[in-house]
């Protein structure tokens, strides 16, 4: 069965029509596959998927990540249900998922299930095409150049409370150098960056600095953008190796839920 979808915005997010019958089969989940490379993240309005159907799904779509309840783990910021819901501050800022790993996940399903009445819609940001957008001097500047990430660096920028117990838990978590532009395997290029991005390796922190605003600003301009305004049921797939997502800030006790599904990754940073 041909799936049909619409591009929501020139260079980012496309909206795919269709019941859950017909999206749960092979053939369909291959075109979403393609088609989630080409437009970085896909929106499917209230489609209501169970949680054994969202886990089936990405399954079609790639390797599910054994995490949370089989295969879904539950976004909330309410204490009682996630004891580590303070640095869940950190999916405020733009960032990537993974880059403490070598090889970062490769797209995350995402279903609302109970949204908040302040804040928290999601925004999206694709780096492949602002990358290609840059210009000529702009891509030489950032060629062979390496960013070190860290989970520290992120909660500071949050504005997690640097406890004793916190600080400990975060440097816990290894720092990573990656090039800060990923030349993947198709040929593509995107930006790794976000709140994690900590230094510019061998550059003067100022210089560094500058340079990784600069970056995050054009990546995140409205042209590469995409916020998505939530109704309950809304399933969001996003491809994590070259999109950038960040939760609008929303009250703790709001009992905001959301449940998520990642897909291993299959590219090493390179
Ligand atoms: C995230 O994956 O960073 C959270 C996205 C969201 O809660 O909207």
């Amino acid at each position: 069965m041909a799936i049909e979808w619409r591009d929501l915005t020139p260079e980012i997010a496309s909206q795919v029509s269709g019941s859950a019958e017909e999206l749960l089969v092979p053939e369909a989940a291959a075109r979403l596959r393609r088609l989630l490379v080409a437009r970085g993240v896909l929106i499917f309005r209230e489609l209501g998927l169970s949680d054994e159907q969202q886990v089936r799904l990405a399954g079609l779509m790639g390797n599910v990540r054994a995490e949370g309840e089989r295969g879904i783990f539950k976004i909330t910021l309410d204490t009682d249900l996630n004891a580590k819901a303070e640095y869940l501050r950190g999916s405020f800022l733009w960032h990537m998922d993974g880059t403490h790993d070598d090889v970062p996940v490769f797209a995350s399903l995402l279903t609302g299930r109970t949204l908040s009445h302040e804040g928290g819609q999601t925004l999206f940001a694709n780096s492949y095409a602002a990358y290609e957008a840059l210009s000529p001097e702009m891509k030489a500047r950032l060629e062979g150049l390496r960013v070190t990430h860290s989970f520290e660096t992120s909660m500071i920028r949050a504005g997690v409370e640097p406890s004793e117990a916190n600080v400990a838990y975060w440097r816990s978590i290894p720092d990573k150098t990656h090039s800060l532009v990923w030349g993947h395997a198709s040929g593509r290029k995107s930006l790794v960056i976000g709140c994690h991005a900590s230094h510019v390796v061998g550059m003067d922190r100022a210089e560094s600095d500058a340079l990784l605003a600069e970056l995050l600003d054009w990546v995140t301009q409205p042209r590469f953008t995409y916020r998505h305004e939530w109704t309950p049921g809304d399933l969001l797939i996003w491809d994590n190796t070259g999109v950038l997502h960040r939760a609008e800030p929303y009250p703790f006790d709001s009992g905001r839920e959301m449940h998520r599904t990642t897909l291993l990754g299959e590219e090493a940073f390179a």
